[in-house]
This record gives C-alpha cells, structure tokens and sequence, in this order.
C-alpha cells in the first residue's frame, strides 16, 4: 500500500540529505553544494554532487533522493527505508488509511483496464481495420520498433470496445472512469472517445497508462483527441513519454520539451531519448518541477511559428517565480514553420543535434521574444521596456539571483539600444590641440601581454574617466568581458544612460556603490596593470585617456579599430561637409580629434610602438 504523499515529502524534506551522506562518506564542497565519491561505485576523486533534494553521480548515473538512498545503501526495501528516515526524523509513518487502501484498489482497476484497451488498441492496428492507420504512421517515417516501442495502436470504428473487452469484467461505466467513453446528459455511457484514430498512450512516471491520445488521419478536425482529467490522469501533473525520458536523461540525455506527440516520437527515434511534450495545454509550473526533478537545465523547443513563439514566453513566465539557483532553461528557437518532427526529416538527427547544442538561456531568449519588434524605440517605449524587464526579473523569488537576472537583462537592453549622446561632450571634448597626449613616464617599460589585464586597464580607464565613454561606447559593448568586468560594464553604461548630468568619476564611483559593485571596482583598479595608468591633470587629459583607450583596445582587437577608424574618417568627414554651416565650430574640433585619436593609436601600432606605462615606484 502506498504511503501518503504528503507524508513522504515532509519527510523527504526534514531529511538533510547532506548530514546522511556525510555520515559514511567524505564531503567536499563544491560551490553552494556538496560531492563525494559515490558510494556505489569505486572511485577515487568525487564525481557524486548532493543537492538539496536529491543526489547524482556523473560517474555511474546513481541518482536519487533521501529514501533512495537508503535502499541504494542499505540494500532496504522502500518502507523499511522510509520508516527508519521517518523514526529519526521524529515522524510516524501514517497506518494505512482504509479509504486510502480502497481507493488504490480502485486505481489500480483503473490501471488495468487501461492496459486491457491498450491491448486491443495495439492488436487492431495490425488488423485489416487498422490498415489505414499503419500505413498512416509507416509514412510520417515511423519503424516498426518505434511503434512497439510508443505502443502506437488503431481506436477501431468507435462502437467495438466493450465487445472487445467482453469476459474481462469491465463495464461502460469502467470506460467513463477512464475517459474513454463519454456520457449523455443522463448519465449514461454514450459512445466511445476515439474512432478511427490513431492511439498514443500516455504514461505516468512509472509507465502506468493513464490516458490516450488519438490522431485522425487526414485533415480532420479536431486533429488530436486527449483524454479527459480522471482519478488517474491529471494533465497539469504529467509529461507525454515522462517514463521513458527519465530513464534516458539519468543515463545522461538532453532533456527537451517540444510540442507535440509526433515531436516527441521522431526525437527519439532519432536518438534523443529525453524528449517529452505537454498533453495539448502550456507548460505549467508542475510540468516544469518534474522536469527539473531530473535535470538542471531543460530544453525548450517549441516550433518555430507565432504560437511557438508565444508558447515560449509563457513558459518563461511560469518558469521564472520557480527559478533558484541550479536550475535553468534553456531556448532553442526553430526557424519558419518547422517543428523537430519536420526538421529531423529534412535534416536528420546531426540537424537537430546543431539546433540543440545552440540552445540559449533562458534571460536571451526573453530579451530576443520581447524585443523581437523594438527596432530604434521612442524614450516611451525604452522606458516601458525596461520596467517589464525589470518586473520580469522580480518574479524571481531569490534576490540575489533576481539581481542577477536583471543586470543581464539591462546589459543586453543597452547593448541593443544605445542612446546616442549629443551634447554632452560628444566625442572628446574640447581636444582643440592635437598635440600628442601625455603619458608621463619614469623609465621606459613596454605593456605586458595578457588579455585580462588589458581588460582590467580599460574598464579602469572608464572609470576614471567616464567622460570619455560617449566615444567608445559601441567598441566597449562589444568586448567580450569576463566577470566581474561584465557586471561593471553593465553598471557603468545604466549609469550614464540614467544620468542627466556631466559624466564624473564621482558620480559613476557612487553608482558603484548603490549597486553592490564598489568592491569589484577595488579589485579590477588595484590589479597591477591598472595600477601604473597616470595621465597627468590638464587639459588634454580625456584625450589623453581617450588615447590610452584606444591602444589598450587595439592591443584587444587591432582589427576592429582599423574598421572602427575607417568608419569614423567616412561619417566624420560626411559630418563636416553636409552642415558646415549651422554645426558649430566646437562639435567639428572635437569630432576630428576624436577621430584623429583614433587614427593616431592605428599609426602608432602599425610602427611597432605600444604605449609605455610608468615603472612601479620603488
Ligand atoms: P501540433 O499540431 O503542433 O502537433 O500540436 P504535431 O505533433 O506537430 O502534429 P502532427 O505532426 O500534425 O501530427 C501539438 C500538440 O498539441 C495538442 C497535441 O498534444 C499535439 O501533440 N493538440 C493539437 C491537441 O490537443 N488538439 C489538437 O487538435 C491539436
Ligand atoms: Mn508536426
């Protein structure tokens, strides 16, 4: 008899899994969570990791939760198990509860009969009757071993059920229990689900049948039949092939969700075992908790259309307030009106294979969904695109992961959208001179090589001179940065977009400090390189910076400065002719400074030059 639900998940939550697993073996962290090496198998260096609510060794697929683990260990039976975790946990395991016991008695009737149905389902498919449907199924490029294996089967004409069933002892009303016949207004059984439909059962995490789905042949309307909520089908609960997928995703498949059965059927014939589909509703949050019962990271393949499109934002919504750490989604967009079924058939599995491998997380496939129609938007729009970004990321219940989310977020809005900044000193300002900057130097030192250390000299660069951001901007965003640069990055360009005033080392450094970021400014300004950047006060000092800049990003990317150059010489010198007149003298000088800068930094690398940094004092 089984033991009450609600029960074992109060117990499978006092359990700590950690404290038992630490008792026999040795743990070591590992990020927020905790390995060991696996108990069941012999190794050496820890491949088994202890989450919250369950265990997964990476070596041999052992994987479970508290009670799994006693039996795995202790060789226990279920119940034993539960019992001995219950009498530490100071609970009782509840006695059997005699209408409980009834109605599993009840349910498993049920279960029966489901698979008495699919017996003939399977049988008639192979029948005379059923021809059309074999036929059917054998051209969408179905095997033989993959019918078997979905227990594919032929409804029959609708009125033969109950014959067939005869001397089983299952009645009509049996049949209404299950969903497959239906009632009249009286209460009386009337007439059967299906006819002359293709049959797809539906399975249970334990691979008990529990409903069908049924397909018509040609273009008839409905296209799919499912069958009705019962005592043993729930569709909110349930994954179609949910059984089978387990097993293939513990011994390591991809989890994916696409939309439909005959998505599902040619994923896993082409080799992806983890396939699974809603049962004709949206992915719902229950869906979503199975699923990341068995993995961390799902993919999301809804077809490539409008309803797919939208499909996916819901389920970006229904995902987001279930979010925590160690647990994601991933996107993989399909194009036109493809869905995997039509794309495994024109492109076979290495095509699906690509899609797949290309998934993205969850935060860019929101942005790219909500702003698939946001060209150049009005201030009215910007504004109200980042409330609903910032609103989205709010829906996730842990703060610093909500943080997180929204930085990513705006990071990929101000990417997308820069604002242009005119007026506010534009492209350097007041370089009237194009004297050469002044980089003091005490003994001459050429720059070290080293990617992040040049990465560290620019973002600090920024910092102390933000005033020169204007002009980089596009370049900056384009860099690829590690963290905590990213995060910087990201802060810095919310901040001049925010900002109303003159951009000012000042202003930027408190920014920093309301978002959490002062320390990771300390770091990357007191790293070695940074540290030896002076450009001395006075006028020329923004260009001067501007300059370092520039070398720093060159040394990055020779290659996108000289196209960067190239493009400014064009809209600089376009600039300069088409308004001559009402332009004014100042917007021209700093535009060709800029430019020049620019150019200066290219000459200077294309003579072998690098800029020279003040040795370190004694
Ligand atoms: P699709 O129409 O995308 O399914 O509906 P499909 O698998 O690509 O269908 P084929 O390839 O034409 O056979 C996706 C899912 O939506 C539900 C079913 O669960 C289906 O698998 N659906 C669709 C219904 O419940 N009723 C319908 O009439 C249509
Ligand atoms: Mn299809």
């Amino acid at each position: 008899m089984a033991i009450d639900t609600v029960f074992l998940d109060e117990l499978r939550q006092r359990t700590s899994l950690t404290s038992l697993f630490g008792r026999r073996n040795k743990l070591v962290r590992s990020g927020r969570n905790w390995k060991a090496c696996c108990p069941f198998h012999g190794e050496k260096t820890p491949s088994l990791y202890i989450y919250d609510d369950h265990y997964h060794c990476f070596g041999c697929g052992a994987h479970g939760d508290a009670i799994s683990y006693v039996m795995q260990s202790e060789g226990s039976g279920f119940r034993e198990a539960v019992e001995r975790l219950a009498s530490e946990a100071g609970m009782e395991v509840p006695a059997d509860d005699p209408r409980q016991v009834e109605k599993a008695r009840v349910r498993q009737t049920l279960y029966d009969v489901m698979d008495e149905v699919q017996a003939i389902y399977r049988r008639r498919l192979y029948q005379p009757e059923g021809r059309g449907g074999l036929d059917y199924l054998q051209k969408r490029g179905l095997t033989e071993e993959t019918l078997e294996r979905f227990g594919l089967g032929w409804s029959g004409d609708g009125r033969s059920l109950l014959k067939a069933l005869e001397g089983k002892n299952i009645t009509a009303e049996t049949l209404v229990q299950v969903g497959l016949m239906r009632m009249d207004e009286a209460g009386r059984p009337r007439g059967e689900l299906f006819f002359n439909r293709v049959t797809f059962p539906i399975r249970d995490r334990k691979g008990r049948i529990i409903s069908f789905g049924g397909r018509v042949l040609g273009d008839g309307q409905p296209k799919y039949l499912n069958g009705p909520e019962t005592d043993i089908f729930s569709k909110r609960r349930t994954l179609f092939n949910i059984d089978q997928a387990r097993q293939a995703i513990h011994k390591g498949a991809k989890a994916v969700v696409v939309e439909g059965y005959m998505d599902v059927i040619a994923l896993v014939q082409a080799g992806f075992g983890g396939a699974v589909a809603p049962l004709g509703t949206a992915l719902g949050d229950e869906q979503l908790e199975l699923l990341w019962r068995m993995t961390d990271t799902p993919i999301i393949c809804f077809d490539g259309d409008g309803a797919g499109q939208r499909a996916a934002l819901r389920s970006c919504e229904v995902a987001l307030p279930l979010l925590k750490v160690g647990r994601n989604l991933r996107f993989c967009r399909l194009e036109g009106g493809d869905d995997p079924d039509s794309l495994i058939r024109r492109e076979g599995m290495q095509g699906m294979e690509d899609r797949l491998s290309s998934a993205r997380p969850m935060e860019e496939e929101l942005f790219s969904l909500l702003t698939a129609q946001e060209r150049d938007p009005t201030p009215e729009r910007r504004a109200a695109l980042r409330k609903k970004l910032y609103e989205l990321s709010q829906m996730i219940p842990d703060r610093l992961l909500a943080g997180e989310y929204l930085s990513t977020l705006n990071g990929m809005f101000f990417a997308r959208y820069r604002r242009p900044k005119t007026g506010r000193g534009g492209y350097g300002q007041g370089g009237a001179g194009m004297a050469a900057p002044v980089i003091p130097v005490s003994g001459k030192r050429t720059v070290a090589e080293g990617s992040g250390e040049r990465l560290n000299i620019l973002t600090a660069i920024l910092l102390q001179y933000p005033e020169i951001l204007p002009g980089i901007d596009r370049d900056y965003n384009a860099l690829s940065l590690p963290e905590p640069l990213s995060s910087i990055r990201t802060a810095i360009l919310s901040w001049a977009d925010d900002c109303t005033e003159a951009l000012t080392a000042e202003s930027c450094q408190a920014w920093m400090e309301e978002h959490g970021l002062a320390g990771a400014v300390r770091q990357v300004c007191s790293s070695p390189m940074p540290r030896q950047i002076r450009i001395e006060e006075g006028e020329d000092r923004l260009q001067a910076a501007m300059k370092l800049w520039w070398h720093f990003y060159a040394l990055e990317n020779l290659r996108a400065l000289q196209e960067n150059v190239e493009e400014e010489i064009r809209r600089t010198v376009e600039i300069l002719f088409r308004s001559s007149s009402e332009s004014d003298e100042a917007t021209k000088r700093s535009l060709l400074a800029a430019m020049q800068t620019r150019q200066n930094v290219l000459f200077a690398l294309r003579r072998g030059e690098s800029p020279e940094l003040e040795e370190k004092g004694p």
